[in-house]
C-alpha cells in the first residue's frame, strides 16, 4: 500500500479524463472552458496503464472526473476499463449530470458504482444562472434513473454566501423523501476565482450549526471515509455530508491522489503543475509507472495550505476534477 511521511495512505485514485466542462459555473469557469493544455487527453489504453499502475500500489477506488468527463465518448469504455482492473473494486464517476437520463443506464451496465453530481441550487432559474444551462429538471430525472439502478448516488452543493439560507431549505425538502447524500462543500480559492471567492465564501461550521440545532446527528466516521462528515436524521431518506478544507486537520485524513488527463500526478489539489508521467504511461509499463509513483510520493506535502492563501498551480478545479 502506498503510504506518504506523513503516515496517510492512498487506495483512491481521481482520473480526469478531460479538462473541458459545457458549463461555465460562476466559481471554476465563469467564461466558459478554454483549452491551455498542448497534448491529447488520455487515451483508454493510457487510462487502463494509470489505473492497472495503482491498482498494483493499493488503489481500490477510481473515480473518474473532469472537466466534465461525459463530454468524452469513450467514458462507458473508460468506466469498464477502469471495473475490469484486478484490484479496483469500486468506479466511481463526477459529472454535472447534463447528459445523466441518456447515460446512466449505458454506465451502470459497464460497471459504475458511485455517482456524484453537482447541483448547487434547486431553484431552476438560479441553477441555470450558476451554471449557464437550463437543464436541472433533466438531472434530477438522471438521479431519479440512477437510484432506481442501485447506484450510491452524491449531489454536491457549492456552499455560497448569497441566498444560502433559502437553497438550504430547498435541499431540505428534496432531502426528506430523496435518499442521496447531499454534501455541502466549502468554496475553494483557486487561481482564477480570487474575487469571486472573497465575496462569496461561506464556512461550513455555519450551515452544520444550523443542522445540528435541527436535530441532524453526526454519524461515527468509518475509516476509509472520504472528505466530508456526514449527518443524519430520522425524519429525511437523505444524508447530509459537510466538506470543510478550511478546517483545522481537514488534510490529516487525506486518502486520495490525482492523475490529469494530461498524465500528470498531482499529489494534492492545490500541490503545483504536476509531475509528468506521460512518458512512462506511454510506453505501457504499469510496473515501471508504478515505480515511478512511489518514488514521488514523498513530496505530497503536509496540508494544501488554502487557509494561508496557497492555490499552488490549481488556475480552476476542472483542470485536476476537483
Ligand atoms: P467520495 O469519493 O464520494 O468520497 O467523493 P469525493 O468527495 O472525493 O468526490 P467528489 O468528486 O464529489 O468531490 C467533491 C469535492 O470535494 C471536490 O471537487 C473538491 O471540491 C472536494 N474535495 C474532494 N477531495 C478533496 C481533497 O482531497 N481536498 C480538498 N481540499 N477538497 C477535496
Ligand atoms: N470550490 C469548491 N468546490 C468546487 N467545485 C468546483 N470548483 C470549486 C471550488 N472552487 C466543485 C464542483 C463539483 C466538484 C467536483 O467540485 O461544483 O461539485
Ligand atoms: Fe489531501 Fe491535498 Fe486534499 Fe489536503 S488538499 S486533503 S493534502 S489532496
Amino acid at each position: 500500500m502506498l503510504q506518504d511521511g506523513h503516515g496517510r495512505r492512498f487506495y483512491y485514485l481521481r482520473l480526469s479524463v478531460t479538462d473541458a466542462c459545457n458549463f461555465r459555473c460562476d466559481y471554476c469557469l465563469p467564461h466558459g472552458y478554454q483549452a491551455r493544455h498542448q497534448q491529447p487527453d488520455l487515451s483508454v489504453a493510457e487510462a487502463s496503464t494509470v489505473m492497472r499502475a495503482f491498482a498494483q500500489l493499493g488503489t481500490r477506488k477510481v473515480r473518474l472526473s473532469g472537466g466534465e468527463p461525459s463530454l468524452r465518448k469513450d467514458l462507458p469504455e473508460l468506466i469498464h476499463s477502469a471495473k475490469t482492473t484486478p484490484g479496483i473494486k469500486r468506479v466511481a464517476v463526477t459529472s454535472n449530470g447534463y447528459k445523466l437520463p441518456s447515460v446512466i443506464d449505458r454506465w451502470h451496465h459497464n460497471g459504475l458504482d458511485q455517482l456524484n453530481i453537482s447541483i448547487d441550487s434547486l431553484d431552476r432559474k438560479e441553477f441555470a444562472h450558476i451554471t449557464g444551462h437550463d437543464c436541472l429538471p433533466k438531472i434530477l430525472t438522471g438521479i431519479d434513473r440512477a437510484l432506481e439502478l442501485g447506484i450510491a448516488t452524491k449531489v454536491n452543493a457549492v456552499l455560497l454566501n448569497d441566498g444560502a439560507h433559502t437553497r438550504l431549505h430547498q435541499f431540505l425538502a428534496w432531502l426528506k423523501t430523496t435518499p442521496v447524500t447531499l454534501r455541502f462543500i466549502e468554496l475553494m480559492q483557486t487561481g482564477d476565482n480570487r474575487d469571486y471567492f472573497a465575496s462569496n465564501h461561506l464556512r461550513g461550521t455555519d450551515i452544520e450549526q444550523q443542522l445540528i440545532e435541527s436535530g441532524w446527528q453526526l454519524l461515527p466516521r468509518p475509516l476509509d471515509a472520504g472528505p466530508a462528515r456526514e449527518y443524519v436524521h430520522p425524519d429525511y431518506a437523505g444524508r447530509i455530508g459537510l466538506i470543510t478544507p478550511y478546517s483545522k486537520d481537514f488534510c490529516n485524513t487525506c486518502n486520495r491522489l490525482r492523475v490529469s488527463a494530461q498524465g500528470k500526478l498531482h499529489l494534492c489539489l492545490f500541490s503545483d503543475t504536476g509531475l509528468d508521467l506521460r512518458e512512462t504511461i506511454r510506453t505501457g509499463d504499469a510496473d515501471a509507472l508504478a515505480e515511478k509513483v512511489r518514488a514521488l510520493i514523498g513530496n505530497k506535502e503536509v496540508s494544501h495550505y488554502l487557509q494561508q492563501g496557497n492555490t499552488g498551480g490549481t488556475q480552476n478545479l476542472s483542470i485536476i476534477g476537483g
